[in-house]
C-alpha cells in the first residue's frame, strides 16, 4: 500500500505513516473531532490518513463535501466492508441498510423503506398522528415530575423509541415497561459497539476472533437484540392478516413472500431483523440527543425560550396541540430547531463511505475502495459561510423580516445517495416534540445547579454531558 500511495499522482497529503499501524499513534482518540479537523492546518481541507492498512481520506468544508457527496454522488455511495458482522450472519444482500454495500440489494431496500415510512395510510394511524400522540404522552410524563429537577434524556429516549415501535411493530409501550426499556438499551449498546473502536480493530484484524478473550463479549448485545426482534417478527407472522398492513414488519413480510422464488433477494427474514435493528439504532440516539440539546439551549438562553413561547402562544395558543402544518407559521421556533441541529452537530463525522470507483475531489485523485470521512461538523460550522459559526444564533435561519430561510450548508443529515433516510421522520419528531413541550412548560436550571455545559463530548456522536432541568407548567 505504501508503494502504491506514492505512485498515485495527486493523492491528498497527510501525516507520514508508520509501517503496519499507519497513523494510528498520531490520531487523537481522546477527541475524534479534533483528530479530523486539526490536520487541516498543515495539510488543507482534504487530507489522507492511513489506519492500519486502510486508506482514509477526510473531507472538510462545504465545497469539498458537496462536490463529493452531491456532484459525484455515485462515486461516494459505497460503505466500507465490515467483515466483522459476517460472524453474526451478515452476508451479501443481507446486511441491513446502514452499512450495506452499494448495489441492487441496498437500492431495493432503501426504496422500500423510504416509501413504507412515508406511507401515511400505514396501519390505522398516519405518521403525524403517531408522533403527535407520543408528544402528548411525553408532556404528561414531564408533568408528573411536579416541577422537581430531572434528567430529561430518559423520557425523551422512550418517546422517540416509541415512535419507532409504533411504525415498525404497530404499538407503543408505557415508559416504564421493562421489556421495552431493555430492548432500547440493548439496541443502543449494540449500535454503539458496532461503531466503536474495538469493533474497528476486530474488523481490521479478524484473526483476533480465533483467540478467546473478553473481546468476544462485544457480540452479546447484538445476539440479544436480534433475539428480541425475532420474537416480535414471529408474533407478527402468527397474527398477520394478509389484507391489512399494520406496520413496517408486515410490509416487509409481504415483500418476502413476493420474492420467495428469488434466492438473491434482499427481502429475507434475517435481513428484516438487521434492517429493523438499523432503523432503531439510527433513529433513536440521534433524535434523542438532538432534543436534549434543544432543551439545554433553552436553559442557557432564556431570551430565546421566551421568544419561542411568545410565538407559540400567538400562532397556536394553549387550547390545541401543535400540528405539523403549524411549522410554516412558526419561523422563529423553526429557526431555533435548525440552529440546534447546526450548532450541536450530532453526527459530526457522518457515517463512513467508500469510493465505488476511482474518482476525484477538488483536483485530488481518490482511488476506488478508499474510506471517506465527510466531516459534517466542518460544514455546519464552516467559517467561510456562517455568520457566527461557533455560537448558538437562531438568526442564521431568519431573514431581515423574521422569515425562515434555508441554508445550503445545513447538512446534519448529510447529502447524496446515502443521506439520512429518516430525515422527514426526524424533522416531524423534532418539531412536534419541541413545540408541544414548549407550549406546556417553561424550562429552568434547577436551583443551586450550574449552567449546563455547551461543549459536551464528541465520541461517536456529539452528546451533552448529563444535566437536569425543572419543567414548570405554564
Ligand atoms: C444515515 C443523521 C434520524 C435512519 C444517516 C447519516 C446521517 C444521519 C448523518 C449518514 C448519511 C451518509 O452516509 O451520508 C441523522 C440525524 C437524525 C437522524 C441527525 C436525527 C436528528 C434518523 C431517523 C431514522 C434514520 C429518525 C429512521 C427512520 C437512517 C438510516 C441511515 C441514516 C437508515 C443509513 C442510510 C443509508 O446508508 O442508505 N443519518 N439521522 N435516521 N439514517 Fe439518520
Amino acid at each position: 500500500h505504501m508503494k502504491r500511495r506514492k505512485r498515485w499522482n495527486n493523492y491528498p497529503p497527510g501525516p507520514v505513516s508508520f509501517p503496519f499501524i499507519g497513523n494510528l499513534l498520531q490520531i487523537n482518540f481522546q477527541c475524534p473531532r479534533l483528530a479530523l479537523t486539526e490536520p487541516t492546518e498543515k495539510f488543507g481541507k482534504i487530507f489522507s490518513l492511513q489506519v492500519g492498512w486502510k486508506n482514509v481520506v477526510v473531507l472538510n468544508g462545504l465545497e469539498a463535501v458537496k462536490e463529493a457527496l452531491v456532484q459525484r454522488s455515485e462515486d461516494f455511495a459505497d460503505r466500507p466492508p465490515f467483515s466483522l458482522f459476517d460472524h453474526l450472519g451478515y452476508r451479501k444482500n443481507c446486511e441491513g441498510i446502514m452499512m450495506a454495500r452499494y448495489g441492487r440489494g441496498w437500492k431495493e431496500l432503501r426504496r422500500f423503506t423510504l416509501s413504507t415510512l412515508r406511507n401515511f395510510g400505514l396501519g390505522k394511524k398516519s405518521l403525524d398522528q403517531r408522533v403527535t400522540e407520543e408528544a402528548g404522552y411525553l408532556c404528561s410524563a414531564f408533568s408528573s415530575k411536579d416541577g422537581h429537577s430531572f434528567n430529561p434524556r430518559f423520557l425523551i429516549n422512550s418517546a422517540v423509541g416509541n415512535v419507532m415501535c409504533s411504525l415498525t411493530f404497530g404499538n407503543r409501550f408505557e415508559y416504564n415497561n421493562e421489556k421495552f426499556l431493555r430492548m432500547l438499551h440493548l439496541i443502543e449498546e449494540a449500535f454503539n459497539i458496532g461503531a466503536g473502536i474495538m469493533s474497528q480493530i476486530l474488523n481490521m484484524m479478524p484473526w483476533l476472533l480465533y483467540i478467546p478473550g473478553p473481546h468476544h463479549n462485544i457480540f452479546q448485545p447484538y445476539a440479544d437484540s436480534f433475539d428480541i426482534l425475532r420474537e416480535i417478527v414471529k408474533k407478527h407472522k402468527e397474527t398477520r392478516d394478509p389484507g391489512f398492513t399494520r406496520d413496517f414488519i408486515d410490509a416487509f413480510l409481504e415483500e418476502i413472500e413476493k420474492a420467495k422464488m428469488d434466492p438473491e433477494s434482499t427481502f429475507s427474514e434475517d435481513n428484516l431483523i438487521f434492517t429493523v435493528f438499523d432503523l432503531f439504532g439510527a433513529a433513536t440516539e440521534t433524535t434523542t440527543v438532538t432534543l436534549c440539546w434543544a432543551l439545554l439551549f433553552m436553559l442557557c438562553y432564556p431570551d430565546v425560550q421566551r421568544r419561542v413561547h411568545e410565538e407559540i402562544d400567538k400562532v397556536i395558543g394553549r387550547d390545541r396541540s401543535p400540528e405539523i402544518e403549524d411549522q410554516v407559521n412558526l419561523p422563529y421556533t423553526n429557526a431555533v430547531i435548525y440552529e440546534t441541529q447546526r450548532y450541536c452537530d450530532v453526527v459530526f463525522a457522518g457515517v463512513p463511505r467508500t469510493t465505488y470507483r476511482d474518482t476525484e475531489v477538488q483536483g485530488f485523485f481518490i482511488p476506488k475502495g478508499t474510506t471517506i470521512i465527510a466531516v459534517l461538523s466542518s460544514v455546519l460550522k464552516d467559517e467561510m459561510i456562517w455568520e457566527k459559526p461557533h455560537q448558538f444564533y437562531p438568526e442564521h435561519f431568519l431573514d431581515a423580516d423574521g422569515q425562515f430561510v434555508k441554508q445550503e450548508a445545513f447538512l446534519p443529515f448529510s447529502a447524496g445517495r446515502r443521506m439520512c433516510l429518516g430525515e422527514q421522520l426526524a424533522r416531524k419528531e423534532l418539531f412536534l416534540f419541541f413545540a408541544t413541550l414548549l407550549q406546556h412548560f417553561t424550562f429552568h436550571i434547577p436551583e443551586g445547579q450550574p449552567r449546563p455545559q455547551e461543549d459536551g463530548c464528541y465520541i461517536l456522536i456529539h452528546s451533552p454531558d448529563s444535566y437536569e432541568l425543572c419543567a414548570i407548567p405554564r
